[in-house]
């Protein structure tokens, strides 16, 4: 029997592309692992009602390592009328199974490292103010707490009367108080002080682990009081156990400015859900973007390792396939690193790093060709085509 067991969840679209590759790129690198497939995404939901069947959950509680491609999401509208006849007005409302995934095993910590490899044409390039341009190289791990906040899934539109009279006990509902309940929205922000203190710690934990000079808090706690504040004052309290390493503070909207101006600044950046979302989407755009964004979602059994991408639909029929496969690749190395194989897992970021620099074989983003089936004959790599030659690569 092999050491480890993988749940693989290609889930959607071109998920079932790249999860393939990552794997070709797992066993050649004399992982010792078997891999077990679940399903999850939209075709469950369409068919079942569900979209992270009761026995995906089963197999991650018992193996505790996946690997999950990507899923395709639609509004509630949508969503409710795809689902099959025989399956409506039963009571079955969509959710993300990825977001149910998260607050399943709460794979609180959601870890999103977003480096640049020298070569990539897709890496950000600054002006200089003489002329010329110079390549800032990025090395920015985002934290993000991945169960709370804005995205708690705690929300309403037309909320019920206790709902409406409990937000009428703050003066600043006020304004709202006449809004007809068919017109009134509310989303909550959630932040509780030990998913803070995990998170902040997470971060700066990794900090120390790996040489970086310091923290970056990334919130709004001048007008998000509660919320961000509780945020800063963890990271503080934390802080004192890590003196070594700096603490700063940005506020988020600053944040999505400064890091086109010096992205190398920074560091370890933590924040929550939706501002982490955000900040991490930001400075994956400096590194490659989606085609090289990978991510881990760790919780304190189970964790489960991702490419940022969706399922973008209008590849996933591609023969052959076009997309570039380096953000799952990326991902799975984030698994060796996880169980504690970081000898293999440098090895394959090492491989990615030498086909990157040597530019011959690249895929239609790195072209910067726009996704058509074309895009092979007008010399980009075929998703398969470039996993061959960071295989090469690992010798
Ligand atoms: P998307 O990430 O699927 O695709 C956006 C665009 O990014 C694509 O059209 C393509 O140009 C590019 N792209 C994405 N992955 C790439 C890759 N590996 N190589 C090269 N180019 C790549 O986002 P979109 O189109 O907004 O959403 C499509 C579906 O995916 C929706 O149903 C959405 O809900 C879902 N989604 C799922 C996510 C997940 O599973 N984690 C995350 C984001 C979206
Ligand atoms: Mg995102």
């Amino acid at each position: 029997m092999a050491k480890y067991t993988v749940v693989t969840m290609p889930g959607d679209g071109i998920g079932k592309t790249v999860l393939p590759e990552a794997i070709r790129v797992l066993e050649a690198i004399g992982f010792d692992a078997d891999y077990v497939h679940a399903d999850i995404g939209w075709e469950f939901w369409v068919n079942e009602g569900n979209p992270l069947p009761a026995k995906t959950v089963e197999l991650l509680a018992k193996h505790k390592l996946g690997l999950f491609g990507a899923i395709t999401s639609k509004p509630k509208v949508e969503a409710a009328a795809e689902l099959d006849p025989g399956l409506r007005d039963q009571g079955f409302t969509y959710f993300s199974p990825i977001v149910g995934m998260r607050q399943r095993f709460n794979l609180d910590l959601c870890i999103r490292p977003c480096r640049s490899f020298p070569g990539n044409p897709l890496n950000f390039v600054r002006q200089q103010a003489g002329g010329g341009y110079d390549e800032p190289s990025v090395d920015a791990v985002i934290f993000r707490q991945n169960t709370e906040g804005m995205y708690a899934g705690v929300e309403w539109t037309d909320p019920p009367p206790e709902i409406r009279g409990a937000l009428g006990t703050h003066p600043k509902f006020a304004r709202f108080a006449s809004t007809p309940g068919p017109d009134l929205a509310i989303s909550t922000r959630i932040f509780t002080r030990g998913a803070c203190r995990r998170i902040v710690t997470a971060a700066f934990e990794y900090a120390v682990k790996h040489g970086y000079r310091s923290v970056t808090v990334c919130e709004k706690p001048n007008v998000l009081r509660e919320t961000s504040g509780m945020m800063e004052e963890v990271a503080k309290e934390v802080h004192e156990k890590f003196p070594k390493i700096e603490l700063w503070s940005t506020n988020i909207d600053a944040q999505m400015m400064w890091l086109t101006k010096n992205p190398e600044d920074y560091g370890v950046l933590v924040a929550g859900n939706l501002f982490g979302d955000i900040v991490s989407d930001a400075f994956a755009g400096l590194v490659g973007g989606l085609g090289f964004a990978c991510s881990g979602n760790i919780g304190e059994e189970v964790a489960v390792f991702e490419p940022t991408h969706g399922s973008a639909p209008k590849y996933a029929d591609f023969d052959p396939p076009i997309v570039n496969p380096i953000a799952m690749i990326l991902s799975a190395a984030m698994l060796l690193d996880h169980v504690g194989e970081e000898d293999r897992a440098r090895a394959v970021r090492d491989a990615i790093a030498a086909v990157v620099m040597e530019g011959k074989i690249r895929t239609y983003d790195m072209l910067r060709l726009p996704g058509r089936p074309d895009v092979i004959s007008r010399g980009a790599a075929s998703s398969s085509g470039l996993t061959d030659a960071i295989l090469a690569r690992l010798g």
